[in-house]
């Protein structure tokens, strides 16, 4: 389920390896959920987090230098998400993660790179 497929592509080198690592934390979690290895789930939420961090803060600065026009937009699901993730990442101190943790940040990951990612594209290629 939790899986990096080709149609996600932004065609960014850069960009597409991090989504690869964001998808392969989050089978890192699947894993930890499924077999209930709760101290290895606060570790991988942890580190998805701050690879989250680091990732947006990557994408961030690239569209600001593109002049991306729907920035604001973007930013704004950027924060929100962050928000939730460390929400998530306290709750998983205190209680296991649930399966429906691990579908909700696959399904917002998968249709904010869809969509919202998929929507800077051609400004970044017309920067290079
Ligand atoms: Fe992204
Ligand atoms: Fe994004």
């Amino acid at each position: 389920m939790t899986k990096w497929t080709p149609d996600l592509s932004t065609g960014v080198a850069v960009l597409d390896e991090q989504h690869k690592a964001i998808f392969q934390w989050l089978a890192e979690l699947e894993s930890a959920t499924v077999e209930q290895r709760t101290l290895f789930g606060v570790y991988v939420i942890t580190r998805l987090k701050h690879y989250m961090r680091e990732h947006f803060a990557a994408e961030e600065a690239m569209m600001k230098a593109a002049g991306y026009p729907d920035l604001a937009e973007h930013l704004a699901q950027h924060a929100e998400f962050r928000a939730k993730l460390e929400e998530l990442q306290l709750k998983s101190i205190g209680e296991d993660i649930s399966m429906d943790t691990v579908r909700f940040l696959n399904h917002w990951l998968t249709n904010h790179i869809a969509r919202t990612d998929m929507a800077y594209v051609p400004y970044l290629n017309q920067k290079r």
